[in-house]
């Protein structure tokens, strides 16, 4: 073959690359095997291992938020507790109001002032219903049943029946 090869007055050379361009490029291979090597088995890069790494850094710092109560028959352990009646009541008008109304009379949710209850009237029925919700198979009002409500953790759920407790005197302690 002819070098330079010619077309139409145009050279193309062959000319090898730098050889400080083989060398960039030789050090990146060598680099990226390292380097994934590394990335896969030993650093806490990927994003599985970030995330567990992240969840137990929430569960240090908030531990165990949906755990049940600690008191043995279940009851609200925040009953007759003046500031979570009072973020309680917050809480409830700031998430809850919008179903079961204002003052707790009812509107697409039941009541939860009257002496009616659907699903128990205890603190730990009620706590479970709340945190669990209460799903298309267990409704009984056929409005679209009742949203879970652990993502607010348990602190805060007690709290709102703390303050219901003190609206409605057949939510009782326990059975
Ligand atoms: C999207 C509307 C909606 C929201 C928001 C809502 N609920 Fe409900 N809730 C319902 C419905 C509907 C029912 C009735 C379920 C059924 O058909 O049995 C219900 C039922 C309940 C019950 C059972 C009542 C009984 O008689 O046994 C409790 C307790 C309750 N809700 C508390 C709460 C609390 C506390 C909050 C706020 C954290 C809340 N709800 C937010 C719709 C809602």
């Amino acid at each position: 073959m002819k070098e330079p090869k010619e077309v139409d007055g145009i050279y193309q050379a062959d000319n090898p690359m730098p050889t400080w361009w083989q060398l960039v490029w030789l050090i990146s291979i060598i680099f990226s095997i390292g380097y994934v090597v590394y990335f896969h088995w030993y650093s806490e890069w990927p994003q599985n291992v970030a995330y567990e790494n992240e969840v137990k850094e929430h569960e240090l710092k908030f531990p165990a938020k949906t755990k049940l109560v600690a008191v043995a028959d279940g009851s609200n352990p925040y009953r007759g507790d003046a500031v979570a009646i009072k973020e309680g009541e917050a809480t409830y008008k700031q998430i809850c109001a919008a179903c079961h109304g204002p003052t707790g009379e009812g509107a697409v949710g039941p009541s939860l002032v009257d002496k009616d209850w659907i699903h128990g009237n205890t603190d730990k029925e009620v706590f479970e219903n709340v945190m669990g919700g209460i799903g298309p198979e267990r409704q009984k009002l056929n409005r679209g049943g009742m949203p879970a409500w652990n993502g607010l953790g348990a602190e805060k759920v007690y709290a709102v029946l703390a303050w219901l407790a003190t609206k409605n005197e057949t939510l009782v302690k326990a059975k």
